[in-house]
């Protein structure tokens, strides 16, 4: 199952507190968004790359992307306020296609078996998003007491890739924009519209780059998969 991915690349890394985007911070003397453009360069089955970017960026990003030989970007649109408005500046670029594969730039320890999962069951449901199961225990709490221990079995760690048939994102995109809808997630999109979003389990290890504490853990995976 052939797809493009659309890797929203143009946040400012505020969390991470690094003073610039935290895309560019390397791991391993490589910077985060070229160990994430690799896995998708490997994986025969994507056919096209598209980063929503910053314009300020998008210069240093192009170097990177020469330097590191990836072959498949398609385009570097420029991204917006909001991560569902960078996404979209991809989507209103990309030519209709089966598949798209949205990912989060910032999380360059996908495994392909996620991907390949994610394709399979996307291609056949129309919508399909990489979760882990959570492994705290998980509870409600307002005003400093707690109100409710939620049954942890149904709650789920939301990753991406987030994988959707080209159209079925589109519209659900489309809908949003028209509405003024605002989903933290592409899934949240395609729910709003009444279509089912199927879970795919993925690995603990695809970790998003958010706070230093990350980075850490980021080193660590990297070595281990060396050992
Ligand atoms: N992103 C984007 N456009 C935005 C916001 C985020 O393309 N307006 C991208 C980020 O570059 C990142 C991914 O979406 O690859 C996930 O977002 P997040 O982890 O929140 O990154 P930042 O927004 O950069 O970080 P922070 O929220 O801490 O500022
Ligand atoms: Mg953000």
């Amino acid at each position: 199952m052939n797809y493009e991915v659309v890797l929203p690349a143009a946040g400012s890394g505020t969390r991470m507190g690094a003073g610039k985007n935290k895309l560019f911070l390397e791991l391993q003397g490589t910077t985060i968004l070229v160990h994430t453009l690799h896995v998708f360069e490997q994986d025969p089955k994507c056919t096209g790359i598209w980063l929503a970017v910053k314009d300020s960026e998008r210069e240093q990003i192009e170097q990177l992307i020469q330097e590191a030989g990836i072959t498949k970007v398609k385009g570097l649109p420029t991204g917006g306020a909001e991560r569902q408005h960078s996404v979209r500046s991809c989507l209103v670029k990309m030519e209709p296609t089966d598949l798209v594969m949205v990912h989060d730039a910032a999380r360059p320890f996908i495994l392909q078996e996620t991907i390949d999962k994610l394709a399979a069951v996307a291609f056949e449901k129309g919508a399909a998003i990489a979760g882990v199961r959570v492994k705290d225990t998980m509870k409600i709490v307002r005003d400093g007491i707690i109100q409710e221990t939620v049954d942890r079995e149904r709650l789920w760690s939301i990753q991406t890739p987030q994988a959707f048939r080209y159209d079925l994102l589109k519209e659900a995109s489309d809908v949003a924009d028209k509405v003024g809808f605002l989903g933290t997630d592409e899934a949240m999109l395609v729910e709003n519209i009444g279509h089912h979003v199927h879970i795919v389990e993925s690995s603990y290890e695809n970790v998003k780059m958010t706070t230093k504490e990350d980075l850490v853990f980021g080193e660590a995976i990297l070595t281990s998969r060396q050992a």
